[in-house]
């Protein structure tokens, strides 16, 4: 299939075509135009909520990503796909580093797909260049105190050629890096499979092994960052990921302070922060 042909429409022929993998996307929703892949799968009924599903459009009328903050992204441009997950009663500890797992994966098909060369940055944003390319958002849906289904939603910016000026310097897609448009249903083929292998391998030993990974693909540890929680913007130096997925940061008063959820920004740039 040629690359024209194949980053065109997504089709559940084309992703199914060839595809290598036990249970991620064998079930699929392939989708037009959706509010939110997210929010599909997190809505599908217990019947069709089977671990592996695949759902996705080529637009969304209301993506979004994670401190609340819209996702957006032109038509049939990019992959914007949600995974249906059933993690083990067992492994539901196991939970929160399935976002590791997913942007060391999502790197890995990438970089395989496009031999260009992809960063992990904390908590699991992928960077090439130092630009943002792609981002998940893992979201649960709680009956009770069980878990009952986790959605991880990856937006990946594929084929986009241009972006909004105030995203730009933080922004850019894999068509701009190579300087050719990539076929959207090899890196898609390629993603389920790296995110099957490394979720199996999270679930059935010890997380160290994806942890480690994750560490080697990232560059950001002893460097300066500026960190914003949800009311708080704080500077330091990323010194280690915690075994739960925390970041430990070295603040300037020489503690070290952990933080769970946030957004972090390589270097020092409060200005940026503060707009
Ligand atoms: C982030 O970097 O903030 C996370 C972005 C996640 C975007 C994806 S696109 C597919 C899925 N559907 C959504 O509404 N969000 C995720």
């Amino acid at each position: 299939m040629s690359i024209s042909e194949s980053s065109g429409k997504l089709t559940s022929e084309a992703i199914a075509s060839g595809l290598q993998t036990q249970r991620f996307g064998r079930t699929a929703f392939i989708l037009d135009t959706i509010s939110s892949t997210n929010e599909y799968a997190r809505t599908l009924d217990e019947e069709r909520s089977i671990h592996g599903t695949l759902v996705t459009a080529e637009v969304q009328t209301s993506g979004h990503g994670r401190l609340g903050r819209p996702w957006d992204s032109p038509k049939s441009k990019n992959l914007l796909f949600s995974l249906l997950l059933k993690p083990e009663q067992d492994d539901i500890h196991k939970a929160s580093l399935i976002p590791f797992a997913a942007a060391l994966a999502a790197a890995e098909a990438i970089e395989a797909e496009t031999s260009l060369s992809v960063e992990c940055k904390w908590p699991n944003d992928l960077l090439i260049e130092k630009k943002k390319v792609c981002g998940m958002l893992l979201e649960s849906s709680i009956i009770g105190t069980r878990i009952e289904k986790l959605v991880l939603g990856i937006g990946v910016n594929v084929n986009q050629e241009e972006f909004p000026v105030e995203i730009l310097p933080q922004a850019t897609s894999l068509l701009i890096e190579k300087g050719a448009p990539i076929d959207r249903i090899g890196l898609l083929q390629r993603m389920l499979v790296a995110l099957e292998k490394r979720y199996d391998q999270l679930m059935s030993g010890p997380a160290t092994h994806v942890l480690d990974a994750w560490k080697r693909k990232t560059t950001m540890f002893g460097t300066h960052v500026t960190v914003r929680e949800s009311h708080r913007i704080l500077t330091g130096v990323a010194e280690s990921l915690a075994d739960d997925g925390s970041l430990q940061l070295r603040l300037e008063d020489g503690s070290l302070y952990t933080v769970r959820a946030g957004d972090v920004t390589l270097g020092y740039q409060q200005t940026f922060l503060h707009h």
